[in-house]
């Protein structure tokens, strides 16, 4: 059974024992998200100029659609002020700003009527973030910016939480796809080559949850949920806001979902940062967990080429 909690009043620790058990947690908009989707709503309708930038996607040449994305995402993703807004966010949904780290916030589009749903757009499959080398305690946040409806959000496939799916996360390394596949994501306008986890059998995606927050309002949710991008026929392009945390006392008891089909490598906990001072996370566990999948994929040490 998955709950989905509205506004709910728990502390971080005991929302975060409900998320890694399959719950949904999801808020209004707080003063901070507000903010942040404000600040990504600027960024949009900068680069889109004076066209609406839900709809433009029926004026452009694909092409022209994708690099605009691909100058508008980075700027961003990186821009100083989402450093400053992300903590706030945190903050005042109850996180500890000591103890709790974020990775960089990423825009998303989902284009409506296959428009564009490769590289820079990429339409995701249903999917584990644990598929894509994320630790089992890393809690997704979910924004949009402008308003969105059932037809153009993401859907949760809660039978699987507890149940295993067949997939292809054993041919995933975190290292090797940062090496060789992320920084290509433009150039795939029409179709997408590179390798990604997905499921290797049958997935019923009914029953299916949907979820549908205000703009700058909050869906959070575990990574080890199997989630997917919903074929968008809304006649608008979707524009959200996503990211991830972990709270390294988790991190450090290994608390966190069960692992029920991960077999990936690699670990994503390098792109966290703790949000009192974007210090990194420290060193010593993100080589913990990357041993510690290698011995879970089954590749094990002993297939390690020895360095003498
Ligand atoms: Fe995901």
């Amino acid at each position: 059974m998955t709950t989905v909690f509205s506004n709910s009043g728990v502390d971080d620790d005991t929302r975060r024992e409900l998320l890694y058990g399959g719950q949904v947690f999801v808020y209004p908009a707080t003063s901070a998200s507000g903010r942040l989707a404000a600040f990504a709503r600027e960024l949009v309708a900068e680069a889109f100029g004076g066209r609406d930038p839900e709809t433009a996607q029926f004026d452009m040449p694909v092409e022209e659609f994708a690099e605009l994305l691909a100058s508008l995402k980075p700027r961003f993703i990186h821009h100083p002020r989402c450093k400053e807004l992300l903590p706030a966010l945190l903050e005042e949904l109850g996180c500890d700003l000591e103890r709790t780290y974020f990775d960089v916030p990423r825009l998303r589009t989902s284009t409506s009527h296959d428009y564009l749903t490769s590289g820079i757009s990429y339409a995701f499959h249903p999917h584990r973030d644990c598929w894509y080398s994320a630790p089992f305690n890393q809690v997704n946040w979910w924004i949009p910016v402008y308003a969105v409806v059932p037809e153009n959000v993401m859907a949760f496939h809660p039978q699987y939480f507890g149940t295993p799916v067949r997939n292809g996360s054993a041919r995933y390394d975190y290292a090797e796809w940062n090496r060789t596949s992320r920084a290509t994501a433009a150039r795939h306008v029409r179709g997408d080559t590179r390798e990604q986890p997905r499921p290797e059998e049958e997935v019923t995606l009914e029953p299916q949850v949907r979820v549908v927050p205000e703009p700058g309002g909050v869906m959070v949710f575990s990574g080890a949920q199997l989630h997917s991008t919903v074929p968008n026929t809304s006649g608008r392009t979707r524009f959200s806001i996503d990211f991830r945390t972990v709270h390294i006392d988790d991190v450090r008891a290994r608390r966190g979902a069960r692992n029920v089909d991960a077999a990936c490598t690699g670990t994503t906990l390098r792109d966290f940062v703790r949000c009192a001072d974007l210090d990194p996370m420290p060193e010593e566990l993100a080589l913990a967990y990357e041993a510690e999948a290698l011995t879970r994929s089954g590749a094990g040490p002993e297939r390690v080429p020895s360095r003498s």
